[in-house]
């Protein structure tokens, strides 16, 4: 059995996501001025995210990258994550944000939370574009949220169907077929 995409619908156009991520900036410029702040990029999804928001950061931010991947073959949300690119900067006494383009179940985002959390910085907080607030299985809340989605596979502005659509400056509801073969 096979997913085919037949159609995408616009969700969220390059203009309504450009105007909620400079939101999301002035909050986070508000509650990091003065602070020695990390922004911490989670790829592959959230490069376009991470790119836009922090162009517009004032707080004259440390960036690092890092990139997760899970044992066994399965997806991330299988709970069994590791880094396959771990962060480069030290994050001791530093406050430290985590910016996502999605948080799903929560599974990637709570074992983000532990690790980076382990490492001594002096405040953990999360971004993410997309919050799924009804598929969340684990606790915990997304401090700066751009927009709550509760249904739908979503595509476009750094996310990927097997790898396609991350490029799309807009946020698209992915229409699926199931078909046989390949
Ligand atoms: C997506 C997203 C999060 C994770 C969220 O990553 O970027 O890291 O899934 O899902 P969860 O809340 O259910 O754990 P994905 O595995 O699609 O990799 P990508 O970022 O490379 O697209």
């Amino acid at each position: 059995m096979t997913l085919r995409i037949n159609n995408l619908r616009e969700l969220f156009s390059a203009k309504e996501i450009e105007t909620r991520v400079c939101e999301l900036a002035a909050r986070i410029n508000d509650d990091y001025r003065g602070k020695n702040m990390v922004a911490l990029c989670v790829l592959n999804g959230a490069f376009m995210f991470f790119a836009d928001l922090v162009r517009r950061f004032d707080m004259g931010p440390e960036l690092d990258f890092l990139r997760l991947s899970s044992y066994g073959g399965n997806s991330l949300s299988s709970g069994r994550v590791l880094f396959s690119k771990d962060t480069e900067l030290s994050l001791e006494g530093k406050h430290v944000l985590i910016v996502e383009d999605i948080v799903d179940t929560g599974v990637t985002m709570n074992f983000l939370l532990r690790e980076i959390g382990s490492r001594n910085v002096k405040s953990l907080r999360i971004a993410a574009l997309i919050d799924k607030v009804e598929r969340r299985t684990e606790k915990l809340t997304v401090d700066y949220a751009g927009f709550t989605v509760n249904w739908g596979f979503i595509v476009g502005y750094g996310l990927d169907y097997a790898g396609r659509f991350r490029e799309l400056p807009g946020i698209h509801v992915a229409e699926l077929d199931v078909g046989s073969g390949s």
